[in-house]
């Protein structure tokens, strides 16, 4: 069998930068070896790009962060000659710059097959403004919401205050509209919180997304695939505390409960594979993403977010569901790679 070189790149300059250096050391881990020949690709902090050979100097000696470089990829000439050499990319950097449509319109550039969401679809993914302007257009329920420029508050913060009380209402969640892994997020309780959260907030983006707080059940479904995607049972997150916070997702200490499946009858799990299928098809993603819901009263399904880049941990929801419906971390890694040369060939024709 052919092996292919495969290369996984991940760090970057997002505030996941830590977590993407844990799935994709996951990944190339359980990546099928008679078929893939993994060849690493650490960004710093900064964006600067290591060498193969600088980044797995850097895992051997357990980083858990990388740092220096330059503050650009055009500095990085020796990695990029390396990146060159491969044969499709498998981009594993959370958030900013690498899930966002950045990272995925220079492998456009380059001409080179990528695992995932194409462009519009990874920057769709990543604004939440944008994500649910286009779930409304869609007919798709999501939280009532408003979206706030930084300016516009500091413009005339008592009138972004007054449109929030008088439309969602307390508790709200105050967001970054460009984040993820909840950095940023607030659950706001009452007036006194929300000048606290918007700064929260306006520290990782300009644009915030502030939206009425739904109690119920959170729900996760993993989909596959490109022109006919296919999805996974639903998983439910059942967090240790207030709301799914950075912590109660990262940390070891963390009693956030993952039950798979998820507790729902069947009619609200099919409700919820079905407007996976839908929300993936009508943001026009590709390769895979996690889909993301609330369920309120048992029965009433409501729009969360997709990610384009999920948590990729051995452990994480998006192959755990997999697993669950029936195939394996390293058949999934496999396929999804697949469809990343199946993509390409696609777009390639004449
Ligand atoms: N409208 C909402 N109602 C209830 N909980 C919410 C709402 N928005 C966010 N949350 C809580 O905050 C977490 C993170 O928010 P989310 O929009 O998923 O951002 P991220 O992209 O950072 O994961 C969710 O998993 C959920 O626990
Ligand atoms: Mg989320």
């Amino acid at each position: 069998m052919v092996r292919r070189r495969v290369a996984a790149i991940f760090g970057g300059r997002s505030g996941e930068h830590e977590v993407s250096i844990l799935s994709a050391r996951s990944v190339m881990q359980a990546l099928d070896t008679d078929r893939w020949d993994v060849v690493p690709f650490g960004i710093t902090r900064s964006g600067a790009w290591l060498t193969p050979a600088q980044t797995r100097q850097a895992l051997a000696a357990g980083q858990r962060a990388f740092v220096g470089g330059g503050a650009s990829f055009l500095s990085s000439s020796e990695a990029l000659a390396a990146l060159a050499t491969c044969e499709v990319a498998f981009p594993l950097v959370h958030g900013t710059y690498g899930e966002d449509g950045c990272l995925q319109g220079f492998l456009e550039m380059a001409a080179m097959p990528y695992t995932g969401a194409g462009v519009a679809a990874s920057a769709i993914g990543m604004d939440k403004a944008l994500m649910k302007a286009l779930f409304r257009e869609a007919g798709i329920r999501t939280p009532r919401y408003a979206v706030v420029r930084s300016w516009e508050l500091t413009a005339g913060g008592v009138q972004a205050q007054e449109y929030i009380e008088s439309t969602l209402g307390y508790p709200c969640f105050v967001k970054p509209a460009n984040g993820g892994s909840s950095v940023g997020v607030t659950k706001v309780r009452s007036r006194e919180d929300l000048p606290g959260a918007f700064n929260a907030a306006f520290a990782y983006d300009d644009k915030a997304v502030v939206e009425e707080a739904i109690s119920g059940q959170e729900v996760e479904c993993s989909v596959l695939g490109n022109e006919a995607p296919e999805v996974s049972i639903p998983g439910e997150i059942v967090p240790d505390r207030e709301f799914y916070d950075y912590d109660s997702k990262y940390d070891p200490r963390s009693r956030t409960a993952h039950n798979i499946p998820a507790n729902i009858p069947q009619e609200t799990a099919d409700q919820v594979r079905e407007l996976a299928l839908r929300m993936y098809t009508v943001m026009g993603c590709e390769g895979y993403a996690r889909v993301d819901f609330f369920v309120r009263n048992v029965t009433e399904v409501i729009a969360n977010e997709v990610n384009t880049i999920p948590g990729f941990t051995s452990i994480s929801m998006y192959p755990k569901l997999w697993e669950a419906t029936g195939v394996s971390y390293r058949d999934l890694l496999t396929r999804i790679l697949e469809l990343a040369l199946e993509r390409h060939q696609r777009r390639a024709r004449p």
